[in-house]
């Protein structure tokens, strides 16, 4: 199914970047859009005004809107569960309502942080559980817009990275990290799936055009500790290994708890698109390669 206008609500986030390239690539005519932080090429769009996003869908008529939209600073969210409601949630049912007024389908972007981390990897249909601020929002935001739109599709994922250089993902943080040579603490007892953010949204785009609804996790293969995951892509800068010093979550003392054993699995997404899911090996040599062409052309 071929897709029409697409609109990426925080195309100036990591996973919204990678969207609109993906979108770009495949010649789907698509507008962008940031919150706080402009971008050029993008237009400006804060999701908590109603009027704002109805005027927005009003006046670009998108067929598929693609909400990447989000307060995901878990820690903050904690701290401040007025804003994170209100941005994670009120903000995407007010979109979810605007949407279906147009009659446009919406992929929404949710998380592994919706369950509690003691039996992970999760299915599509595991028992949802969050244990923080964020993730309440998030699977709130989940039930609410199924709630209003029934073609929802909701694409799970966990640990997204990507070279970046406005983002301050997992990948770039380590990145710095190795540059100044300084040492990170980094979880050993924190286990998800790394996913690439182009490999997101190139499932997105393809889940998408298939029409797909309800929740599918899309996430890289593999599932591995925090601290490994930090010790592969030191390697990959060519940084030393003892750079990375792992320690349990318990020491971090971070305001939000974590699921320990979180991550998801893939099995359905693999049915949807006919192959497996990326491996870590290729996720990073992905990422090596965007790295070499950034040094390469500064
Ligand atoms: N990254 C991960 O590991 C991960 C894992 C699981 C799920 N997810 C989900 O995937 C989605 C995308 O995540 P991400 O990593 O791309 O996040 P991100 O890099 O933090 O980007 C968040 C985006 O949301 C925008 N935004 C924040 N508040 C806004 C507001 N009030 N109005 C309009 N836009 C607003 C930001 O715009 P400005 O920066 O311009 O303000 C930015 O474009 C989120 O829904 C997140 O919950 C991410």
């Amino acid at each position: 199914m071929a897709m029409g206008k697409a609109l990426v609500v925080g195309a100036s986030g990591l996973v919204g970047g990678a969207l609109m390239r993906a979108l770009r690539a495949a010649r789907i005519d698509c507008v962008g859009t940031y919150g706080a932080h402009p971008q050029s090429g993008l237009v400006a769009l804060d999701i908590t005004s109603s009027d704002r996003l109805r005027a927005c869908l009003e006046r670009h008529r998108p067929e598929t809107i693609f909400l990447a939209a989000a307060l995901t600073h878990v820690d903050y969210c904690e701290d401040h569960p007025g804003e994170a409601f209100k941005i994670n949630l009120e903000g995407p049912g007010t979109l979810a309502e605007a949407a279906r007024a147009i009659g446009a389908q919406v992929v929404y972007y949710s998380t592994d942080y919706v369950f509690d981390g003691k039996a992970g990897p999760y299915d599509e249909e595991a028992h949802a559980a969050p244990l923080s601020v964020y993730g309440r929002t998030k699977l709130a935001a989940e039930r609410a817009l199924q709630e209003i739109v029934e073609s929802v599709l909701i694409l799970r994922t966990t640990g997204a990275f990507g070279w970046d250089l406005n983002s301050k993902n997992f990948a770039m943080q380590v990145y710095y990290k190795v540059r100044a040579r300084e040492r990170m603490t980094i979880p050993m007892d924190q286990f998800g799936n790394p996913t690439l953010a182009e490999y997101l949204a190139e499932m997105s785009l393809a889940l998408a055009q298939q029409g797909v609804r309800g929740i599918v996790n899309v996430v890289g293969e593999d599932l591995i500790a925090r601290s490994e995951f930090a010790r592969a892509l030191v390697r990959l800068y060519g940084g030393s290994s003892d750079l990375v010093v792992p320690v349990p979550t318990e020491s971090l003392k971070q305001k939000a708890a974590r699921p320990l054993f979180g991550g998801l699995r893939t099995e359905k997404l693999e049915r949807l698109v006919g192959r497996k899911a990326m491996a870590l090996d290729d996720a990073l040599k992905r990422l090596a390669h965007q790295w070499k062409d950034c040094v390469a052309s500064t």
